[in-house]
């Protein structure tokens, strides 16, 4: 077989923004909001971040340096290093493909939004039921979801996500200082205090087992780990990048744009609902619900609505059009097909699944998948189910067959582990430990509701 010279990054900040450009999406500004809103607020929050610094902190640095070690993109690392664990590279690549199709109904409704602010719609957008109307319409959310996976094969097609990706370096400093800007306002406003304790102080008597579920589920989706991606991103770094201070960078960068938008979205709800706070089980529309009321009291209502969703739909365009690549290089692998063959392919292959996701609200709704809508049961069975079994199963494939030694002594070749003790602890004992008993509380409970 030919050797194909890997291209790598250019230095270590260029991996950093990479990965931080594919971790940064709308698993920050859309899914982080409501999960937290919905999740007791606090309690959510905190559970997040130790996940995070824990589980999350050990995953990245094992996947990245797995793929630094390799050389090799998931499917391959995982089945060169053991025949038997190729289903394990299967099953994570199986991720993105489960998810661009409703990223890209996601996508289609900020597009659409920002069209009606740009329009001057901001009035009409913050109405109640203005969003539950939009999306139950049987024809105009899929002309939305159209236009923005067209849009984002196109740009792959071309090969200009580079241009996407230089326009996004700006871009995105402009999101976090709006973001500031929308989040100070609201803390201001009659009835945010009790909003932003809500978000910010953990109830402990709020906790439970679908906390944890699912900050665990956000947490590789916003991450993007456990779907094979930090192993190819891994495969491009140089020998002397320091894998613990990037992943560190990473975490940092995501958990903020995450805390920034449940601090613009979630006291939100306190202010503009007439505490009504069961508006807090919204749901996926929440950003959509609140936002334009948020905005829509400030002064210059369709500039400010305009702006934030043009940065917000170049944060989304970034993460599918490095979502739609990996499914394109997946299936270019796997059936040798050409590129622009597997583009094309990739594209009716998602309009046609994300068609599913985006009329469940509306002409599809009589139908559900285990009493979930299409969109949040694809959401459900690749971050609660799927991902967290990948998650596992990285953890004994590195303490069973690679070893945590070959992994710790990549790490070192570029820095020093500082955390290398929480690491090993993390890998072979308390990370398969926790995620089994996640898996199996969740299971008994969704059994539960059978049985009653
Ligand atoms: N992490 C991205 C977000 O927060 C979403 C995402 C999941 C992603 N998997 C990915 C992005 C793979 C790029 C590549 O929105």
């Amino acid at each position: 077989m030919e050797e194909k010279k890997r291209s790598s990054f250019s230095g270590r900040i260029g991996f950093v923004m990479a990965a931080a450009g594919s971790a940064v999406g709308l698993g920050n500004i859309w899914r982080f909001p409501y999960l937290a809103a919905k999740y007791g607020g606090g309690i959510f929050l905190l559970v997040y971040i130790l996940l995070a610094v824990t589980l999350g902190f050990s995953l990245m640095v094992s996947e990245i340096a797995l793929g630094r070690k390799t050389k090799l993109s998931a499917i391959e690392a995982f089945s060169t290093l053991n025949k038997k664990f190729k289903f394990l590279g299967i099953l994570a690549s199986a991720v993105p493909v489960i998810i661009l199709p409703y990223y890209s109904v996601i996508g289609g409704w900020v597009a659409k939004y920002m069209v009606v602010f740009m329009t001057g719609g901001s009035a009409q957008a913050a109405q109640d039921g203005y969003f539950s109307q939009f999306i139950s319409a049987p024809v105009e959310p899929a002309i939305w979801f159209v236009l923005y996976i067209i849009a984002t094969a196109v740009i792959v097609l071309l090969g200009v996500e580079k241009g996407v990706e230089k326009a996004s370096r700006i871009l995105m400093p402009l999101l976090v200082v709006l973001s500031v800007i929308i989040a100070v306002y609201t803390s201001v406003q009659p009835g945010a205090l009790e909003g932003i304790k809500y978000y910010i102080m953990p109830d402990f008597s709020k906790f439970s087992v679908k906390t944890v579920l699912a900050a665990m589920g956000q947490m590789f989706y916003s991450l993007s780990l456990a779907m094979g991606i930090m192993i190819t991103y891994g495969s491009y770094l140089k020998k002397d990048g320091d894998i613990e201070a990037s992943v560190k960078q990473i975490e940092i960068f995501d958990l903020l744009i995450a805390f920034l938008a449940g601090l613009m979205i979630v006291p939100s709800v306190f202010v503009f609902s007439g505490g009504d706070e069961s508006q807090l089980q919204t749901g996926p529309g929440l950003m959509f619900e609140m936002l334009p009321k948020v905005f829509d009291s400030m002064p210059f209502s369709n500039v400010v609505g305009a702006v934030f969703f043009v940065l917000v739909l170049f944060a989304a365009l970034t993460s599918s059009i490095s979502l739609m690549e990996t499914v394109v290089s997946i299936v270019q692998d796997k059936l040798h097909w050409s590129r622009k063959k597997s583009s094309i392919a990739v594209l009716i292959f998602t309009i046609a699944v994300g068609m599913l996701s985006c009329l469940g609200y509306g002409p599809l709704s009589f139908i559900s998948v285990f009493g979930m809508a299409f969109l949040d049961f694809f959401d459900f069975i690749s971050n609660s189910v799927i991902m967290p079994i990948v998650a596992l199963l990285t953890c004994l494939f590195i303490s069973k067959v690679v070893g945590v030694d070959p992994i710790v002594e990549e790490v070192k070749l570029s820095s020093a582990f500082k955390r290398e003790k929480v690491f090993r602890v993390m890998i072979r004992y308390i990370a398969p430990i926790c995620i089994i008993a996640i898996l199996v509380s969740n299971l008994l409970s969704y059994f539960n509701i059978f049985v009653i």
